[in-house]
This record gives structure tokens, sequence and C-alpha cells, in this order.
């Protein structure tokens, strides 16, 4: 079979490299793909964006599936477009991935439906907002509604912190349209957990558990980035937790979108946090994790292939979902200086027989020589029968890779470890 993969980063390879282990997949082609991905896949330099161009591929080359990987192209209707162009594929339609694609859609439903998630009010005028803000608890926390490459969510320790939040969203439109509405919610506190699933509308089927670190330094510090490293399972989430999430938040919410004629297919991504009041929403994602993805599907036994045909097909619940036991590691290598400014260009070195994958994010081919082009650069994912083998042999063998301005993190999984010396 003939895959297209739309996207370009250290997700994308992961799946891309997942899917390469299906007998049944013949070529895999990327949209846009980067000079990483170029050792897995055809990159054909296609933006992910760029909707007709990806339809008008598929249907050229006769793509047999399609998987849409980013947050962008499924908010903006790629999967009803490869649809309507008679092509199968992994992702929610438009209708649903509204899902991510609004924060205000996404609280409303969770308050229409019961489902546990911080208290909220949501804003269109910046003179009311401001008004709530000065008698608001603090701290306090303040959502552009849309998309916002990630950047669109300020925890606000103070009263004046909030108020420049909004602010950058209301009145300098830092995020364009995503931030003339906003939500202010409820500050929470407790271990944040994410649960990556399939779904298909009649069943969800949770993957393995895991744990982001989306602070630049170690112990949690500096500013946000798209998430230096990953660990799976996450220790937090016991037998206990995933039972109550299953029941109180990802069975309700598949109804949810079902009884709102927005049937979900695809995987659908909950961001959690274990409160003292039991797990809540923090965030829905329509799509994998980055870098989650990067130490899930690595655990995954069943062929990805077959299972996101099932779930384009409503066939989940007669399809084998099997995760291995083992844990996993991804340490990111990113450019010193991200998620600042950084300088790039400088050549990777990638021993041939490394005992660890090795998923690209932002890297390209320069007279076949393998580039930094990123803030973050690579992934490095190692698995261990326990979860301090699998961080070891991650950073060891992070080490063999070699780029000049390298910057990572020194502390990918320490918490997890320490959660899992408390919970014992
Ligand atoms: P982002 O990845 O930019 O969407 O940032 C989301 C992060 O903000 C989450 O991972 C949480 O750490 C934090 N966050 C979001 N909502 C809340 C909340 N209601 N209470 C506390 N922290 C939150
Ligand atoms: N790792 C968080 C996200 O993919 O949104």
């Amino acid at each position: 079979m003939k895959i297209l993969v739309v996207g370009g980063g250290g997700r994308e390879h992961a799946i891309i490299k997942s899917l390469k282990k299906s007998p049944r997949v013949t070529e895999i082609f990327a949209a846009p793909g980067n000079g990483g991905i170029a050792a897995d896949a055809v990159c054909t330099g296609i933006g992910a964006k760029d909707l007709e161009a990806i339809t008008n591929f598929a249907r050229e080359n006769a793509i047999d599936f399609a998987v849409v990987a980013p947050d962008d192209p499924l908010v903006l209707g790629a999967v009803d477009l490869l649809e309507a162009a008679g092509i199968p594929c992994f992702g929610p339609n438009k209708a649903a991935a509204i899902l991510e694609g609004s924060k205000v859609f996404s609280k409303d439903l969770m308050k229409k439906y019961n489902i546990p998630t911080a208290e909220y009010r949501v804003f269109d005028d910046m003179a009311e907002a401001l008004k709530y803000l000065e008698t608001a608890p603090i701290p306090t926390v303040v959502k552009a509604d849309g998309l916002a490459l990630g950047k669109g969510v300020t925890v606000a320790m103070t009263r004046e912190e909030a108020v420049e939040a909004v602010k950058s969203c209301m009145e300098d439109k830092i995020f364009g349209d995503s931030g003339s509405h906003i939500v202010i919610e409820e500050f929470l506190t407790g271990p944040e957990v994410s649960v990556l699933s399939f779904t298909d509308g009649n069943v969800v089927i949770p993957m393995v558990s895991s744990m982001d670190h989306k602070r630049v330094g170690d112990g949690d510090t500096g500013p946000n980035t798209g998430g230096m490293g990953t660990i799976a399972p996450n220790p937090y989430y016991t037998e206990e937790v995933a039972r109550q999430c299953m029941e109180t938040i990802f069975l309700p919410t598949m109804r949810a979108m079902n009884a709102e004629g927005r049937t979900f297919k695809g995987c659908l991504y909950f961001g959690l946090m274990l409160t003292e009041k039991g797990p809540k929403v923090i965030e829905y994602n329509c799509r994998f994790g980055d870098p989650e993805t990067q130490v899930v599907l690595p655990l995954l036994e069943s062929d990805l292939l077959t299972v996101m045909e099932a779930t384009t097909q409503g066939k989940l619940a007669e399809t084998p979902v099997k995760f291995s036991d083992k844990s996993a590691c991804c340490v990111v290598l990113a450019s010193n200086g991200y998620p600042k400014k950084y300088e790039s260009g400088y050549p990777i070195t990638i021993p041939a027989d490394l005992d660890a994958e090795v998923f690209v994010a932002g890297a390209k081919l320069d007279g076949g020589v393998l580039k930094t082009s990123g803030g973050r650069v690579l992934g490095v994912t190692a698995l261990g029968d326990t979860l301090e083998e699998a961080i070891e042999k991650a950073y060891a063998q992070a080490a063999n890779v070699k780029f000049e301005n390298a910057y990572c993190r020194r502390d990918i999984g320490a918490r997890a470890l320490q959660a899992r010396e408390a919970l014992k």
C-alpha cells in the first residue's frame, strides 16, 4: 500500500517508522517531511497546510491511505478533502477537530456533559475580561481560543501577568484571531499525564500513558517549549486512575462528540491533571502528541496501519491494540538557545550502529549532509525493561549523536522515577 503522511516533525518521523514495520506498506510519502525523514520516506516538500496540493498529490499518486498528523491541517479540514477525493484517511474531520481548534468549544462541551475540567469564563470583550481579573482568584490561567502554535496558554502567577496575557491576546493580537475570544480558567495543581487514544466513535482504546517535559531547563525551569523529552508509561497513571479516566473522561468525551454530531475518529489526546478531586482535563488535542508519540509508538506491538485503518472504518472494537510492557524514554536534542534565538546549519552525525531510534524534527539535507535547521533537532528514544534502564540508555545513546551547539535537558524521567518511589 502507498501511504501519505502529512507533517514534517519528530512525531511524523515516529509515525512513519512505525508504519514502515507493516508488511503491507510498500511506499511512504511525507508532506513535507524533513531531511531525516528522507531516510524513511519520499519527502514531497508540499506544506502541511497546503490542502489542495496534498489532495492533488494523493489523487495523482494513487495513495491508498493517508495520515494527517498535525493540528493545523486537521482543523482546516484536510481529512474531509482527502476523503472527498476517495482517499481513506486517519484523523478527525473538521467538525471533530474543533475539539482542539477551539478552547471555547471544548470547555463548553465539558461543561454541558459534566466532564471534569477547571472552572472557567469565556470573554470576547477585553474590558470585561480585565474587570473580571480585578477580583479573580490568583494564580489563574489565560488561554487564547484558537490554535496558537502551542503558545496560547499563560499560567499567570500574579494579577499583572494575567492582565498582560489578556492584553497580548485581545489588544496586541499576538495570536491573531485565535485570541479574539479567550478563556480564563481556574488554576489546578497536580501531576500531569498525557494519554493518547485511538477512537472510532464506538470505543476508546488508550495507548500507553506518557509524561512530557515542557520547560526548557532542568527541574522544570525556564520558558515552555514544544517538549524537551518524554517517558512512558507515566507512573502516576495507576490502574485505578486509568479506570477513573475511562469512566469520567474518555467515554463521556467520545459520547459527547457523538451526541453533538461530531463523531471523532482518529487519535484523541487527553492532557490530564491528577488533582486532589480526581483527574481533570487540561486540554484535548485532536492528534498524536509531540514528543509523546516518540515514546508511545515504539512500544506499540500491533501493526499501526491495521489499527489506523480499523479506526477509520469504525472497527476498533474487534482489532487488537497491544503495547509492550517495557518502558521508553525520549531525550530531545535541541539547538542551544531554543526556544529563543538559536543558530542552525550544523552537520549532524548519527552512528550507523546507534542502539536507539532517532526521530528527526528539525534538520535538512544539504548536499547529502544532514544539518540542523530547527529549534528541536531530533529525539533519541531507547526502550528498557525498567524506566531506569530506558532513561540510562537514552542518555548514553544520545551522547553518540553529535552536532555543534547541541542542548538537552539532563533530567528527563527524573520526576517519574521519584514519583514511582513515592507511590510504592
Ligand atoms: P500548552 O502546552 O502551551 O498548552 O500549555 C499547557 C500547560 O499549561 C499545561 O501542560 C499545564 O502545565 C498548564 N496549564 C494549562 N491549564 C492549566 C490549569 N487550568 N491549571 C494549571 N496549569 C494549567
Ligand atoms: N506534547 C504536547 C502536545 O503535543 O501538544
